[in-house]
């Protein structure tokens, strides 16, 4: 059996907008997903997953890796395991996709290089949800914090680094499932209603990334904290914020963090809170007793690797 892991994602910000066109920017996680694989001889594909939604972006990444890397087996036998809930958005089905593909490839010795790899799991990922930016994709692959645009057009790596520096990422989930892909039908919808109105808010969304990044690279952490509250007051004008979302986002505000935003779609999922070290703690517990659950992780971790 060969092992592989890629991590989940959080997107820090820029979400709707980078479907758009415009960049965002996504740390991986330290949640991942393994998927072990190992050629069998009866010409079957076992699939053991314990989340059946799984189920159907292996086979999908099954199919168009062989096809694309001219693969040729005999049988297949796959097992997948997660250590994080697929409620909080953390991006299974894409850390599910490139883990299989990357699997697929290490088995029958395949060069893939990490570009082919993203260009392959974004493929299979839109097969099956039609709509998205690939952001979840590149995190799973690449790993780290990122800036990117839609597509892999633009893949640039930040040396970012949440987990020292002073500066701390709190993350709160809400309780509630989104349905991104829903979401992202519900604001095309409103685009096509109100263009230019929402055309100026992804714009606007679009230079506060960029205003972001070269903050975060002087570890300027206030202003980036300060850049992801007007982030989050354009995701409310485009109605994607929630009254519980909204509650945790002031909680952690007037508990003193940096900065807070809904962390994705919206709808539910996550809050994300960039912190000073000394207020984590009392950032935590005001999240939570604004009705939300902590979930810890770390930021910019490695993309997806071989781990047995
Ligand atoms: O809900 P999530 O965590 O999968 O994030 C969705 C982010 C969007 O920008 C709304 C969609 C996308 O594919 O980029």
């Amino acid at each position: 059996m060969t092992t592989v892991s890629a991590p989940g994602k959080l997107m820090l910000m820029g979400e709707h907008a980078v479907v758009y066109g415009y960049p965002c920017i996504v740390t991986a996680v330290s949640e991942r997903l393994q998927v072990s694989m190992e050629e069998t001889t009866d010409g079957n594909i076992t699939i053991d997953a314990p989340q059946v939604k799984n189920t159907r972006f292996v086979n999908q990444a099954i199919i168009d890796g062989t096809n694309t890397w001219n693969i040729l087996h005999k049988g297949l036998r796959i097992k997948t395991q997660s250590n994080f809930s697929n409620c909080y958005g953390f991006g299974s089905s894409s850390a599910v996709t490139v883990a299989t593909l990357f699997a697929l490839a290490q088995v029958f010795r395949n060069n893939v290089t990490q570009k082919q790899l993203f260009d392959t799991a974004y493929k299979t990922v839109l097969s099956i949800q039609g709509v998205g930016s690939g952001f979840d994709v590149a995190a799973a692959t690449y790993g780290k914090t990122l800036l990117y645009i839609k597509g892999g057009s633009t893949l640039d790596e930040l040396p970012w680094n949440l987990n020292t520096n002073g500066v701390s990422l709190v993350v709160g989930y809400s309780g509630v499932k989104a349905d991104t892909t829903i979401i992202v039908k519900e604001v095309a919808k409103k685009r096509e209603e109100q263009l230019e109105r929402v055309d100026r808010i992804f714009e606007a969304i679009g230079k506060l990334v960029v205003q972001a990044k070269e903050a975060g690279d002087k570890n300027d952490w206030e202003t980036v904290g300060k850049l992801m509250n007007f982030n989050q007051e354009y995701l409310r004008d485009l109605g994607v914020s929630t009254e519980k979302l909204d509650a945790m986002i002031l909680g952690a505000m007037k508990a003193g963090a940096y900065g807070a935003k809904l962390s994705g779609a919206g709808g539910g999922d996550c809050v994300i809170a960039l912190v000073s070290k000394g207020k984590k703690e009392t950032v935590e517990q005001a999240i939570t007793q604004s009705g939300g659950t902590i979930v810890s992780v770390q930021t910019g971790t490695e993309g997806v690797m071989v781990t047995e």
